[in-house]
């Protein structure tokens, strides 16, 4: 009694601010909502808010200008959601019988439906804040218990909506199906927790997915809003930071569209890729699967978001020809012990609720009499009750309609994912005011310590047990809330088998969960277990056959050798490959892309041609070179009883000859297309030359420099002349040769030169090149070379002085210095350049040195023999007689030296 006077004084008080507010401030009802669901408040301490689609749409009003704002009328019945409202009950129902949870009151429940749509999503926020239809934000006015909480709503677009509202008064939201990830995001729904996985995991699960099958090449389709958005943003994200390329990317239109369906649909078809990955639920995409239906298409892999995974709307027989083979994902599954009973347990005769009474005539096709009147009063078919339009059937419900008759998603509870999830919202929030109830005043959360009253508490207060959750289900899942406003991720991987009695059924093939305590995640799959739709299963995509079509054309087909590099989507990202619209893949190694970047061509490849006008320059100056070379030899010949050639050792200086003519000719191997034996070749003649002519200069200083020690010793001790031996030449010139010979042996047995494609220092060209096979036999090899050139220069050097008129030692000094200027200066001039100009510097450092060593000992000489031959006298020579000729290269200063020129002569003298 006095309960009941409380109540009549609260709704006076309330109607009276109510009044006020209305007469203060001159107000008007600009609109009444339409709300309808499932109620049970009184006689209940508590009460929880549930949102749930009943419904798969509202119907689509193009002439909202011209009516008074009414709220819209809902379509399509969703047995789903009446299961999934049934768990609500369900568990409602057991934690009110449970002594251990809430023993002291009973929790109610307040259900509207949501009609899958934000609008409807709104409107039943605004009246759980409110308490009534006509709403007055910011006053909740209702007769009947308080209410605690809201589950709810299904899609997460609905879920956004909502929980910015109930965010505004903190009021707690637990969704049961919202997974988009963006509702992770405690700042903008401080209020808002759920029971499902982010989609953040699904989407890396997906990208797992695909790398687990290797498929390169992927579409995907989304649903036009939050949830299909960013779980396909998040994977592409994913995917193609691991080379994965997206062959398209389709949004599914939010209003049904029939030239945008068949458009996506005609993309699915034609595209090469075959694995299309869509994130929508059930309610999304049937009509794109019913459009796909009209087509005999095949071959394609869907894989599928947690949302359409086991969904009755889906798997229906007639799609089972392109649906068998789907994988997917789907969120933890739970047998509820006592449920099946529950769900049974439900009859229009039982209650008023008018969503019982549309329920029993969808499910049973019928009409209930006790509607029926209200249908044919206006003699129309098309009736609009309890708030939804629909066809009535002819035949009239019994009431004796019996649910083991017919096949209905309501009662199959085989795959209870979600109504598990609205199982563990109820018990989360019921936990969360047990807690709340049993706090212990004085050590109580709050200020002071204190708690909170659990008839009368404020929506934060609630807030703050349930972000604390902790506690198990009968499943033994623990549920808790971490940081963010997310359960631990699970997902079990489902395959799509077909039988041939037209029926599937969904197969566990693997699960993708954490290994490490909630941290790292991984895909586990049996790929034997999996019923593959295409023909060759996975293993073969599209993209495979293309690749292998252009291997043929190009008469290269290996297939296990075959490499795939898949990169970017990005056109501007492929450089090195081809690309097909936003598809590309990396041409093999030999190919690049063309300028259209559509086919994979071959690349040009890169050496120095010998018809090209650098070739035939190098050529050119090399046999120009030679024949100088050969010119100055058959002067030699011509003059070989005149004074000069003699007083140079013949045999040496012809030795030097020739192998200056082996130096100029092994620039002709550096040039044109390298092989095996070109590069044998260049690196061996080139040294064997260079040491030849070396080791004979050597030859040539040493016994200057011993004939100028004589001459010193001579001069100081007055002593009898020394007779040199041209043997000894011959000896230094032959070891010199000696050691080369068997550095290059040793050289080309162990690490011989080889022909190399160098692809890595440029992308568009392969640079033909010879590797060296070993640096350091190179290294040794020209490094004695250089030793020699040292020995040369050091030793002609210490003979530059002596007192001849022809002053052999002096010209090697020049001669020398030469060579190591252009050897110098070889070094980084080889190192900063690429490709065939790397060749051409190695050619000029080669013909340069071979020039300055023709020009520095040959010439001069030339120039006496020709020019000058009055000179060409053994007096002249060997520095006995004066010339007067200042500008001659023979004369020195030494002319007046006192050095017994008949010594020099002798040394000089050939055999
Ligand atoms: N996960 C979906 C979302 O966030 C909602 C969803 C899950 C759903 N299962 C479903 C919607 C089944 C419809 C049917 O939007």
């Amino acid at each position: 009694m006095d309960h009941n006077i409380f109540h009549i004084l609260v709704t006076l008080v309330i109607h009276l601010q109510d009044q006020l507010l209305v007469c203060g401030q001159e107000c008007r009802l600009i609109g009444k909502f339409d709300l309808h669901g499932f109620v049970e408040s009184k006689n209940h301490e508590l009460i929880i808010g549930g949102l749930f689609p009943f419904h798969f749409r509202t119907i689509y009003n193009n002439d909202t200008e011209s009516e008074e704002s009414r709220s819209l009328k809902c379509e399509g019945f969703n047995f789903r959601a009446l299961r999934w409202t049934r768990a609500m009950m369900f568990a409602i129902d057991e934690i009110n019988k449970r002594m251990d949870i809430l023993p002291r009151i009973t929790l109610g429940y307040q259900i509207f439906d949501t009609c899958f749509t934000i609008s409807k999503s709104v409107e039943a926020t605004l009246t759980f804040l409110t308490g009534q239809n006509e709403t007055h934000p910011n006053f909740r006015c209702s007769a009947g218990a308080p209410l605690a909480a809201v589950i709810g709503a299904g899609g997460s677009a609905l879920s956004i909506a909502t929980a910015r509202i109930l965010g505004l008064y903190y009021f707690p939201q637990v969704g049961y199906a919202s997974s988009c990830s963006v509702l992770s995001d405690n700042f903008q729904f401080p209020s808002f927790l759920r029971t499902i996985p982010s989609d953040s995991m699904q989407s890396n699960a997906f990208a797992s997915l695909v790398s687990h099958f290797g498929w390169p090449w992927v579409g995907t389709i989304a649903a036009d809003d939050d949830y299909g958005k960013y779980g396909i943003k998040v994977f592409k994200e994913e995917v193609e930071r691991r080379g994965v390329c997206i062959a398209y990317s389709e949004t599914l239109p939010r209003i049904y569209n029939k030239v945008e369906i068949e458009r996506i649909v005609s993309k699915i078809v034609s595209s090469t890729a075959n694995v299309v990955i869509i994130f929508s639920s059930d309610i999304d995409l049937s009509p794109l699967m019913e459009a796909i239906a009209e087509t005999n298409i095949t071959g394609k892999t869907f894989l599928s978001s947690e949302a359409w995974t086991t969904s009755a709307l889906i798997a229906k027989p007639k799609y089972f020809s392109f649906l068998g083979g789907t994988i997917g994902f789907a969120i933890r599954k739970a047998e509820i012990p006592g449920f099946q009973k529950f769900l049974l347990d439900i009859h229009p005769e039982h209650g008023t609720d008018d969503l019982v009474y549309e329920f029993w005539e969808e499910a049973f096709n019928c009409t209930w009499p006790t509607q029926r009147g209200a249908f044919y009063t206006n003699m129309s078919i098309e009736a609009t009750v309890a708030g939804r339009q629909r066809n009535i059937s002819p035949t009239l419900c019994t009431g004796k309609e019996k649910f083991s008759d017919i096949l209905n998603t309501y009662t199959d509870v085989s795959e209870l994912r979600i109504t598990y999830s609205v199982y563990k919202a109820i018990y989360t929030i019921a936990n969360a005011l047990h807690q709340l109830d049993i706090c212990v005043p004085g050590i109580g959360p709050f200020p002071g310590g204190s708690c909170a009253n659990l008839l009368e508490f404020e929506p934060w207060q609630l807030m703050y047990y349930l972000r604390r959750a902790d506690f198990t289900v009968f499943t033994n899942e623990k549920i808790t809330f971490r940081d963010t406003a997310d359960v631990a991720g699970y997902y079990d991987v489902l395959n799509w088998q077909w039988h041939d009695n037209d029926t599937i059924s969904f197969v566990k093939v693997g699960e993708y969960s954490s290994v490490v305590d909630g941290s790292k995640y991984e895909l586990r799959i049996d790929n034997n277990s999996i019923f593959w739709n295409t023909q060759n299963g996975q293993k073969l995509n599209a993209i495979t056959y293309r690749l292998i079509g252009l291997c043929v054309r190009y008469g290269m087909i290996e297939l296990d050798t075959i490499k795939l590099f898949f990169v970017r989507k990005y056109l501007t990202h492929c450089t090195d490959s081809f690309s097909d619209a936003r598809e590309c893949i990396t041409c093999l190694s030999d190919y690049w892309s063309n300028t259209h970047k559509n086919e994979c061509v071959l690349k040009e490849v890169e050496f120095l041609a010998t018809d090209e006008a650098l070739g035939i320059t190098l050529i050119f100056l090399a046999v120009f070179g030679a024949s100088l070379v050969i010119a100055f030899a058959i002067l030699y010949i011509m003059y070989r009883e005149t004074a000069l050639v003699k007083a140079n050792c013949r045999s040496l200086s012809f030795l030097i000859q020739v192998s200056l003519v082996c130096t100029f000719m092994t620039s002709i191997f550096f040039v044109g297309k390298p092989q095996n034996w070109s590069c044998m070749a260049r690196q061996i003649t080139l040294a064997l030359g260079f040491s030849l002519c070396l080791s004979c200069i050597l030859g040539k200083t040493i016994v200057l420099m011993l004939a100028k020690r004589a001459a010193k010793s001579k001069l100081a001790e007055k002593s009898s002349p020394i007779n040199f031996k041209p043997l000894y030449q011959k000896i230094v010139a032959a070891t010199g040769l000696t050691i080369q010979v068997g550095i290059c042996t040793v050289y080309l047995i162990l690490t011989p030169p080889f022909v190399y494609k160098n692809m890595e220092s440029q992308n568009i060209k392969i640079i033909l090149e010879c590797n060296e096979g070993s640096i350091e036999f190179l290294c040794s090899m020209f490094g004695f070379d250089v030793f020699l050139a040292i020995l040369c220069f050091l030793t002609a050097f210490v003979a530059r002085k002596l007192p001849d008129n022809f002053n052999e030692a002096k010209f090697i000094t020049f001669g020398m210095l030469v060579f190591f200027i252009v050897w110098i200066s070889f070094v980084p001039a080889y190192l900063s350049t690429r490709g065939k100009f790397k060749v051409a510097v190695e050619i000029f450092a080669i013909l340069a040195s071979s020039f300055g060593l023709l020009g520095c000992i040959y010439v001069p000489k030339g120039y006496i023999i020709l020019i000058k031959p009055e000179r060409n006298t053994e007096e002249i020579v060997g520095g006995k007689a004066a010339t007067n000729d200042k500008s001659a290269p023979a004369t020195s200063a030494s002319i007046t030296s006192e050095v017994n020129s008949t010594t020099i002569s002798t040394i000089a003298l050939d055999d």
